[in-house]
C-alpha cells in the first residue's frame, strides 16, 4: 500500500503522498496543499524542498555518495571522458565508442565563434572578473543564435547540446585571453576538447605550444567531477530561467551569474585567496581556525561546509589525491598545499567543526591543482562552469523535456497592512 502523510491545521486533518525515490528518498508530495488548506509551506534556502523529480544525479550527503546516472562519480573519474560523462549526464547512457566519436565530431561543427562577439569583448575594461564577462558573452550568444530549441524534436535538442559544448569553451577562455591583452583564439578541430582548453588559453602567436598531457589528463578529471551536482544553486536558477521557456543560453548565463558567488563555485578562487593571505601572514592556520569559530568575525573557512553533504564530498577526496599526484609529476612545490593539509587536519579534529559536520568540499583542494596546473586564480570559478556545463544542459533538458511549469515560488507577507497615501507635503 502507498505511504500518505497526514497535517493537521485548525483541527483538520489533510492527507498527501509520499512520493518515493529509487534510493529510497521519502518526500511528500504537497502539490495540493494549498488548494485544499490554503496554506503554503515556508522553507528559506529550500533545506528540505524538492523542486522537481530527476534522472540525473543520485547525491547522498550523509554517506558521501554521488553518482551520475547511477554510475559512482569515482569510476567515471578514473575510467571515463569529459564528453564521454557528459554525453552520460545529458542523454542518459554511457556513449558506445562511435557515438562518442560521433559527438565530439559533432560539437566541432560548432566551435566557432561569430567574429561580431569580439566587439562586445572589446566593451568591457581588461580588469573586468572573467565570470561577469562569462555570463554576458553566453547570453550574448542568444543574438547571434536567435532560433529558439524545439524541445519536443530530438534533432534539435542534439544541436542545441552540441553548439552551447563547442561555442562555451572558446568564449570562456576568451575572457581570460581578454584579460591579459592577449589575441583571441580559435578552437582547433584536430584535437580534443580538453586539449584545445589549454592551446585556447596558453597558445600564443609567437610560439609553437604543446599541451602538456598530464595537465589535459588531470582538467579532464576535474571537469567529470564538476560535471553535475543535482539542484544546487546554479542548477536550479538555470531550471528556474529555463522554466519560463527562456532559451538555453540565456539559461546558463544565469547559472554562470548564480556559480560566481563565494558560497557557490567562487569559493574555489575564495579558499586560494585564503591559503594565500595565512602563508603572508606566516601560516599560523590555528589563527584562522579561531576566526572561523568566532560569530563575531564574518570570516569563514573557505572550501569547508556543504549545505547537503554532512560528510567528506567524495569529490574533494578524488581531488586531493589527484593534488598529490599532480603536483609530484609536474614536480611542484606548494607550501599553500601545506597549509591546506595542516588547516584541514586541525578542522576536522576541531569541535566546532565535528559538531556541525564541516568537512573539506570539492573547493578546498581544486584551486590548488589548478594552481599547479597554471591556471590563473581568476579563472577558477570559470573552470568550475566549464565543468558544470553539461550537467546545466541535462537539467535543463531534463525539466523542457518533462513539461514542468514555470517555477513560481510562493512568500508569507509580513510588511504593513493597507494605508492610506501619505502626501508628499506630509512626509
Ligand atoms: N566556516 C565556519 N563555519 C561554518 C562554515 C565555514 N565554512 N560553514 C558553515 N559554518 C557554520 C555556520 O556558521 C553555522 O553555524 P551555527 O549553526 O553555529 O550558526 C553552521 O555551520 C551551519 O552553516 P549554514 O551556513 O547554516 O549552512 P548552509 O548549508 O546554509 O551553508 C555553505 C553551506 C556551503 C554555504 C557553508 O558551509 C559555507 O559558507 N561554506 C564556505 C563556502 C564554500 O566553501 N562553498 C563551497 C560549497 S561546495 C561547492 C559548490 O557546490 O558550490
Amino acid at each position: 500500500m502507498s505511504k500518505t502523510a497526514i497535517l493537521e491545521l485548525d483541527g483538520k486533518k489533510y492527507e498527501f503522498p509520499v512520493i518515493v525515490g529509487s534510493e529510497n528518498e521519502i518526500a511528500i508530495d504537497i502539490n495540493k496543499l494549498r488548494d485544499v488548506s490554503g496554506a503554503i509551506t515556508l522553507d528559506p534556502g529550500y533545506k528540505n524542498s524538492g523542486v522537481c523529480k530527476s534522472e540525473i544525479t543520485f547525491l547522498d550527503g550523509e554517506e558521501g555518495i554521488l553518482r551520475y546516472r547511477g554510475y559512482a562519480i569515482e569510476d567515471l573519474a578514473e575510467k571515463a571522458s569529459f564528453l564521454e560523462t557528459s554525453y552520460l549526464l545529458i542523454f542518459g547512457e554511457l556513449p558506445s565508442a562511435k557515438t562518442l566519436e560521433q559527438f565530439e565530431n559533432d560539437i566541432r561543427k560548432y566551435t566557432l565563434i561569430n567574429e561580431e562577439m569580439k566587439n562586445i569583448i572589446d566593451g568591457f575594461p581588461k580588469t573586468a572578473h572573467p565570470m561577469g564577462v562569462l555570463s554576458a558573452l553566453t547570453s550574448a550568444l542568444t543574438a547571434f543564435n536567435p532560433k529558439s530549441l524545439n524541445v519536443d524534436n530530438d534533432k534539435d535538442i542534439y544541436e542545441g547540446v552540441c553548439k552551447t559544448i563547442g561555442k562555451f569553451l572558446v568564449i570562456a577562455t576568451w575572457t581570460y585571453r581578454k584579460s591579459m591583452g592577449y589575441p583571441l583564439n580559435y578552437y582547433d578541430n584536430t584535437k580534443g576538447y580538453v586539449e584545445n582548453f589549454m592551446n585556447l588559453m596558453f597558445s600564443l602567436p609567437t610560439g609553437p605550444y604543446t599541451a602538456n598531457p598530464k595537465v589535459v589528463d588531470a582538467l579532464d578529471k576535474l571537469f567529470i567531477l564538476h560535471a553535475d551536482h543535482e539542484q544546487n544553486c546554479s542548477t536550479s536558477t538555470v531550471r528556474m530561467v529555463g522554466s519560463s521557456h527562456a532559451g538555453l543560453f540565456a539559461s546558463i548565463s544565469a547559472g554562470v551569474s548564480a556559480l560566481w558567488g563565494p558560497l557557490h563555485g567562487g569559493a574555489n578562487q575564495a579558499v586560494l585567496e585564503m591559503l594565500e593571505e595565512i602563508h603572508k601572514n606566516g601560516g599560523d592556520t590555528d589563527k584562522y581556525l579561531a576566526k572561523a569559530k568566532d560569530k563575531e568575525d564574518p570570516f569563514r573557512l573557505m572550501g569547508f561546509g556543504h549545505r547537503v553533504y554532512k560528510n567528506f564530498d567524495p569529490r574533494a577526496r578524488i581531488i586531493k589525491k589527484a593534488a598529490d599526484e599532480v603536483l609530484s609529476s609536474l614536480g611542484v612545490e606548494d607550501p599553500l598545499l601545506d597549509i591546506a593539509m595542516k588547516l584541514e587536519q586541525a578542522a576536522l579534529n576541531d569541535e566546532y567543526f565535528k559538531a556541525r559536520s564541516l568537512y573539506p568540499n570539492v573547493d578546498f583542494y581544486s584551486g590548488i591543482i589548478y594552481r599547479a596546473l597554471g591556471i590563473p586564480t581568476d579563472m577558477f570559478t570559470v573552470m568550475f562552469a566549464i565543468g558544470r556545463l553539461p550537467g546545466w544542459i541535462a537539467q535543463w533538458k531534463e525539466m523542457r523535456v518533462n513539461k514542468e511549469p514555470i517555477g513560481r515560488p510562493r512568500q508569507v507577507y509580513t510588511g504593513a497592512p493597507l494605508r492610506d497615501f501619505v502626501p508628499m507635503e506630509k512626509r
